[in-house]
């Protein structure tokens, strides 16, 4: 009943106590204090991986953000709470505009500019500028110093390097994902039952072509969905560290040869061999411009690490894997991707160049039943449940699923321990490959 029938000042005690725990912790350790101000940290303060407060301290936040999002609706009650949602179509519309019109570069990095100027630099009429900025001060990018000036909020200030991964991610989903808002319904009434990848919401949004199929056609889009994908990965939950910290590496043998299936630019790779320094990783992609950034990143960023790289164009679902007898293949949010017959044809293009005792390691998220997560936290699992079906018609995976997929496919591979590593939303799913 409680998730029914709130109460407004258990919830105001919630908030007021873990907030507490969270704001000691940062005061006590020197820890920026969280700000919108433009010289505030790009990031909620949190106790680095793997020391002792982390569970405390990142349980307290999430305690902090479910129980204001349930405070914020209750008290909205139920009309308010269905406008209020109608209003966040402006949300992305208005990052939109900031976006492609370069507002936050316009925008100086110290002081403030007005809106005539800004206008005149943007060649947006000043109105409608107004309109766009207010709406989204509403979200604290930017803020209005004084009436009819603008200046930089921290996170209007993330918005200002084109060279970020932000920026890549803020692109991808304003001019491109966001499509799909628009094609979810149309593609249920069109395909109700589909399982291709030609019919889903993003291909309807993109002349009939899927996702991959699209970036083959736009090169420049997938090396921004790349750079993107690296950002999303180091936000809360979604942190490549839990890969590294949350698999036993050392048990591979010496010298041992991981495969990163879909591995993009390597970045999730170079994470892993920085740790565990006798692993040698070869990151296979079907995207070659992702490669060659790569490729370009490690020389650039990790030359020690060159020796133990190699990058392979491999498209995994339409030729066997070429890389025989290693120790480890990684899917890193590779299957999730795809509907279940595309999975079972990826899997059968593995399985010939597997030798017995192989690993294959899937980073992926395993549902859990509803309300089993922090309602922060369901949230975003949801949201990225939503995310798999408009971009690619797929699902999240309960692990039932995934253990009824991996035994259609071939009963040799043992799908044997399904771990989540603390403050992940993603799970470690191993598999061996057992020939006997
Ligand atoms: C969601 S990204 C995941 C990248 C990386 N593993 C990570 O954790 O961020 C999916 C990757 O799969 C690659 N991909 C898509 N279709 C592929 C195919 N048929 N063969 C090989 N790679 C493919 C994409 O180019 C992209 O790099």
């Amino acid at each position: 009943m409680a998730v029914l029938r709130p109460s407004l000042s258990e919830l105001a005690t919630r908030i007021a106590t873990n907030t507490k725990i969270v704001e000691d912790y940062i005061k006590s350790q020197g820890l920026p204090y969280p700000s919108f101000a433009a010289d505030g940290s790009e990031r909620f303060p949190l106790p680095p991986p793997s020391t002792p407060e982390l569970e405390k301290i990142h349980t307290a936040r999430q305690e902090v953000l479910a129980a204001t999002k349930l405070l914020y609706d209750l008290t909205a009650g139920p009309y308010e709470l269905i406008q209020n949602l109608f209003w966040s179509l402006a949300d992305t519309s208005t990052l939109h505009v900031i976006h492609h019109f370069k507002i936050a570069q316009i925008v100086p990095e110290k002081g403030d500019i007005s809106y005539t100027e800004l206008s005149r630099q943007a060649n947006i009429s000043p109105i409608k500028l107004r309109q766009v900025l207010r709406y989204a001060m509403t979200n604290h990018v930017f803020y209005e110093p004084r009436h009819g000036y603008i200046a930089h909020t921290a996170v209007s200030m993330l918005l200002r390097d084109e060279k970020s991964t932000m920026w890549a991610l803020v692109g991808f989903y304003t001019q491109e994902a966001c499509r799909t808002n628009g094609t979810l319904t149309e593609c249920l009434e069109k395909f109700p039952h589909s399982e291709d990848v030609n019919e889903g919401p993003w291909s309807l949004a993109f002349d009939g072509k899927g996702f991959f199929q699209y970036f083959n056609a736009y090169p420049e889009s997938a090396k921004r969905f790349g750079v993107a994908m690296s950002s999303y990965s180091s936000g809360d939950g979604m942190r490549v560290a839990s890969l590294v910290t949350g698999y036993d590496w050392g048990k591979l043998p010496e010298g041992a040869t991981v495969v990163d299936v879909g591995g993009a630019t390597g970045y999730v790779s170079v994470e892993i061999a920085k740790a565990n320094p006798s692993l040698k990783f070869i990151v296979e992609d079907a995207s070659p411009l992702s490669l060659e950034e790569g490729k370009k990143n490690l020389a650039r960023d990790n030359s020690d690490l060159t020796k133990r790289f190699e990058y392979q164009l491999h498209d995994f679902l339409t030729e066997q894997q070429p890389v025989k007898g290693a120790d480890a293949y990684l899917f890193r949010f590779i299957l999730h991707n795809w509907p279940d017959k595309y999975i079972k044809q990826i899997l059968k293009n593995l399985v010939p160049g597997l030798k017995n005792g192989a690993k294959i390691i899937l980073n992926d998220v395993v549902l859990l039943p509803v309300n089993s997560l922090s309602a922060w936290e369901e949230r975003r699992v949801r949201a990225l449940d939503m995310f798999v079906l408009n971009i690619y018609n797929s699902f999240e995976r309960e692990e039932a699923e995934w253990r009824k997929l991996f035994a259609e496919v071939e009963p040799r591979l043992r799908l044997d321990t399904i771990t989540q590593p603390s403050g992940s939303l993603l799970s470690i799913i191993q598999a061996t490959y057992v020939d006997e």
